[in-house]
């Protein structure tokens, strides 16, 4: 019998049991199947707890072709099971149904072992409840194994759907991105981090699991961390490998765009957003470039902004792990711009440095897992790059893959890394050169280069050629 079949009876099982036992919730079906049933929308029942339930999955869960086609992924889902004793087809209605769930029940338990229970709370609950079957499979264990239906998509976007209506949800999405866990494509596995940076990974992740503990004991001043380092340091990839790896929608604010047409609205667009953190947690507040705090607070910008850059230092205040389960985590690549009032609201300061010697050489072996590579030797090129960060690695890696490809290859060599290394470099040296001033050979090669930066300047630039004087500074 094919595993199609297996796929597709589970499923047939799954809602069956799931619709007479009403003691079983979403978080009882895997996602996949949830996903199929899902209405939209949520149910706006105040409660008070800032937190909404969905409208959501209603009973009896029906099975069509179609679902049980979106829910198991077999193409022809009746086809697969069509021979068995125990299943039918209305063909009037086409829904599939068990003719015979005792039948089924025993079919499957020939079939399915502990792990793939384990994947099926509903089934594991099922299954424990009656003695005659012999699976260690508990429902409390699948439980904990399914990712909760707060993470994922169509459960943030019906809440975001309930939240804003069409036009205002258009300004948000400048200011704010939400991603569902499942969305996240990298993993801590995937990040070489140092001892320090899992270290407080570890501390966080253990925060978050025991956040009622801490509330017990009045421990609240936890929660709120800042990421330091250059960029390309991985400090954006930690943050959402930790969302996915803790199931936590990952809500980013674009700090930048806050400058954008709607300066008016900055303030209340601020607030909505950790509005919004609040009403999808547990969840993961990503506040990027967090520099432009201090910048804003220090110059004589737009009164508006500075209303709005108060505004957030004081939702950063009133946000918290442990009440409102919103894990804050900021990152900045210019920490020595900061000021005390910046620094003083986060309370664990996490440092992204550049890979020294040993990092790169793990980098290199992981950003490789996946490519054919001859004479490989990471240690190598660790030596030859230093100073390039993780997402450098990256860019000498893709160039290698690249040129390698213009030749019709797709195994590397050594050779053809560390040809990338040099490529890197001389990208970066262009990178850092003046580009107005001095007679670098780069520049005249040609002489396109050096002919368009000679009449293409508008007059608008004679400003600088003045001692620059910071109006803004001070
Ligand atoms: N320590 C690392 N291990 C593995 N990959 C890394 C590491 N550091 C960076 N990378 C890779 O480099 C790329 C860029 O990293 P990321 O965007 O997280 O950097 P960042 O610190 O947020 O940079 P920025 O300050 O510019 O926002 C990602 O693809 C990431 O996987
Ligand atoms: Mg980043």
């Amino acid at each position: 019998m094919s595993d199609a079949a297996l796929d597709v009876v589970e499923f047939l099982l799954t809602t069956s049991v799931y619709s007479d036992d009403r003691t079983l919730d979403e978080n009882d079906l895997p996602p996949s199947y949830r996903q199929v049933y899902w209405t939209g929308g949520v149910d706006s029942d105040d409660d008070g707890d800032g937190r909404s339930s969905p409208a959501g999955i209603s009973r009896p869960l029906s099975v069509t072709t179609t679902t049980a086609r979106e829910a198991t992924g077999v193409a022809q889902p009746w086809e697969t099971v069509s021979d068995l004793m125990f299943t039918e087809r209305d063909e009037f209605s086409g829904s599939l149904t068990l003719a015979d769930r005792g039948m089924a029940e025993r079919w499957f338990a020939e079939r399915a072992d502990d792990e793939r229970l384990l994947e099926n709370p509903t089934l594991a609950k099922h299954y424990a409840d009656h003695e005659e079957f012999e699976f260690d499979a508990t429902h409390e264990e699948a439980r904990e194994r399914n990712r909760p239906i707060q993470a994922d998509r169509v459960w943030i976007d019906g809440l975001l759907d309930e939240y804003f209506d069409e036009e205002e949800d258009e300004e948000m999405l400048d200011l704010v991105e939400v991603r569902a866990p499942e969305e996240v494509d990298v993993t801590l596995d995937e990040l070489v981090l140092t001892a320090d940076q899992e270290n407080e990974l570890d501390k966080i992740s253990k925060a978050i699991e025991h956040r009622d503990y801490l509330s017990q004991i009045g421990l609240r001043e936890i929660g709120k961390l800042l990421f330091v380092g250059p960029p390309g340091t991985g400090k954006t990839s930690t943050a959402q490998a930790l969302a996915r790896e803790m199931d936590l929608p990952f809500v980013e604010v674009k700090l930048s765009m806050i400058t954008s047409q709607y300066l008016g609205e900055t303030a209340k667009n601020v607030d909505k957003t950790f509005e919004v953190a609040k009403r999808l947690s547990p969840c993961i507040l990503f506040i990027d470039e967090f520099d432009f705090v201090a910048k804003t607070r220090r110059s004589d910008e737009h009164a508006a902004l500075k209303r709005a850059v108060n505004t957030l230092l004081k939702s950063i205040d009133n946000i918290s792990l442990i009440e409102d389960d919103v894990l804050l985590i900021g990152a900045t690549n210019h920490p020595d711009q900061l000021d005390d009032a910046a620094w003083r609201r986060f309370d664990e300061i996490i440092n992204f440095p550049k890979p020294d010697y040993d990092m790169r050489a793990d980098i290199l072996r992981v950003i490789t897992r996946q490519m054919d590579i001859e004479e490989f030797d990471p240690q190598l090129v660790a030596e030859v790059t230093e100073g390039l960060t993780g997402s450098d690695l990256r860019m000498v890696l893709r160039e290698a893959v690249l040129e390698a490809l213009t030749e019709d290859r797709t195994t590397l060599t050594q050779d053809d890394l560390l040809h990338a290394v040099e490529e890197f470099e001389e990208r970066d040296t262009l990178k850092n050169m003046d580009m107005m001033g001095g007679d670098h050979d780069a520049l005249v090669a040609g002489g396109d280069l050096g002919k368009a930066s000679d009449g293409g300047e508008p007059e608008s630039d004679h400003d600088h050629s003045h001692d620059h004087d910071h109006t803004h500074d001070h």
